[in-house]
């Protein structure tokens, strides 16, 4: 694997390229902005708000440092490496195709449970709208663990976008737009109406639960820590834009501005909400709840704010859905076309979709939102996550020391403090992770090394070119 350079990488790509160049950085931050705001801020909060306690306000911090971190190292990478398959291509450079591989499989794992857990949590602003408008019984709109039979919302929602993605509508760069700019209103509309019930006595006790990851006495894992495990799901999204390269008109330029300050938007973003909710009511009373921001609008008051709150989040969680699925679909075109997955799921329909590879996304995402708990659909995929941004800001690193002279459309600052810290930042948060997910993901990765071995290997486009270049030699 030795003679797979940068250079060449790059050149391979564009030789192989299928896909059209339209976008531009506006569609980028538009597209970061859709793929990041989403469960994190709507649902996640009350689940952290129960791990840590008004400290939960640490956990986005820290969470957000972290991210803020990997995506410097990202938008390096992105700038550097401008091809599809982000992770995945970044660590077949740097580090060769095993270990681009555990990454590849590390970031299905991401995109797939993160269009999971964001039906889920769709579904948990819908239910209650749907329940009241047509009746719906509520054990059909929730998982076993609720207390229902299964959660057929979140179902709908993902054959839906499914839908969409197999006759293009990813295009419509101008529906995204509208939709994040309804999205960001109704954020704002929280704050408007949360902030002025703020109330200090509400953040007291502050840290209820410690820092460090500790089993309570019900089972559930607490601590800041716990709670910027599964906060960090809030961040991310913006490397769903770095799947994009090959479809980015100035793919240096655009894709740095397009991680960067879709990031930056988001987390101004999220610490005036979590102030604004923590503030206004004590935190037990949306601990835990599948509609947190709408349950405090309606406990201070404001009915029909919570009905639009609600409303907006069913119309428009489906862009981060949209954004993580379609990244899906990237990861596994790219790894297909290197012949590590069966080259038959990476081929396009004519309106340019991977067909398969959305069908067979839609079938396995859509059976996991049925019948799983959010939270640990999200703890799951951002298992998936930490590990493949350590890598790349590891990448991002070597890639410094072995070709300091390569070109790159922007330089992360401070890489020798920001690259660490990313990596380490990322390593804790996965410690940090309960116990249950950490053997998941193990299992996923056992999973993971054998295809590699049974398929992967024997398949691999490199391993092949290799063994013609020896043989041409040895001829
Ligand atoms: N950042 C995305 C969300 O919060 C994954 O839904």
């Amino acid at each position: 694997m030795g003679g797979w350079n940068v250079r060449k990488r790059i050149t391979v790509n564009a030789q192989e390229r299928s896909l059209t160049r339209s976008l531009s950085w506006p569609h980028l931050m538009a597209m970061g902005v859709g793929a990041i705001v989403g469960t994190g801020i709507l649902t996640l909060i009350g689940i952290g708000a129960d791990k840590a306690g008004p400290a939960v306000l640490l956990s986005f911090l820290i969470a957000g440092f972290v991210c803020a971190c990997a995506a410097l190292a990202y938008a390096e990478m992105a700038s550097t490496i401008p091809a599809s398959g982000s992770a995945y291509t970044y660590n077949y450079v740097v580090l060769g195709e095993v270990v681009a591989w555990i990454i590849g499989w590390s970031l299905i794992l991401e995109y797939s449970l993160v269009v999971s857990a964001v039906a889920v949590s769709w579904s948990g602003y819908a239910a209650p709208l749907l329940h009241d408008w047509l009746g719906l019984p509520m054990a059909l709109m929730q998982g076993p663990h609720a207390g229902g039979v299964a959660n057929v919302p979140a179902l709908f929602i993902i054959l839906v976008i499914a839908g969409m993605l197999i006759i293009g509508t990813r295009k419509s760069a101008t529906l995204n737009l509208a939709l994040v700019v309804v999205k960001l209103s109704a954020l704002v509309l929280f704050v408007w109406f949360a902030l002025p019930h703020f109330n200090a006595a509400n953040l007291e006790p502050f840290n209820p639960y410690g820092f460090g990851r500790t089993m309570g006495e019900d089972g559930v894992e607490r601590g800041i820590m716990a709670a910027a495990a599964i906060i960090f799901s809030a961040f991310y999204g913006f490397d769903a834009i770095a799947t994009a390269a090959e479809e980015t008109r100035n793919p240096k330029r655009d894709l740095a501005i397009g991680i960067i300050g879709s990031m930056l938007v988001c987390a101004a973003i999220y610490t005036v909400i979590a102030t604004a909710a923590l503030g206004a009511t004590s935190f037990t009373l949306f601990a835990n709840s599948p509609e947190p921001l709408a349950l405090i609008l309606r406990e201070i008051g404001q009915p029909g704010a919570a009905h639009f709150l609600a409303v907006t989040a069913v119309l428009t969680l489906p862009t981060v859905i949209l954004a993580f699925f379609y990244g899906q679909s990237r990861i596994f075109f790219v790894m297909a076309r290197d012949g590590l997955l069966p080259r038959g799921l990476s081929q396009l329909s004519a309106k340019g979709a991977p067909l398969r590879i959305t069908l067979f996304t839609a079938a396995v995402v859509g059976t996991i939102s049925l019948f799983f708990p959010l939270d640990e659909i999200v703890a799951l995929a951002n298992a998936g996550t930490l590990v493949a941004f350590s890598s790349v800001a590891l990448c991002m690193l070597i890639l410094r020391r072995r070709s300091p002279d390569l070109p790159r459309g922007f330089r992360t600052p401070l890489a020798w403090v920001i690259g660490p810290i990313a990596i380490a930042g990322c390593l804790y948060l996965l410690a940090s992770l309960p116990q249950k997910t950490q053997a998941w993901f193990l299992i996923w990765n056992v999973i993971g090394v054998g295809a590699y071995l049974l398929y992967g290997r024997r398949f691999s486009v490199a391993r092949r070119e290799a063994k013609e270049a020896e043989q041409a030699v040895a001829d």
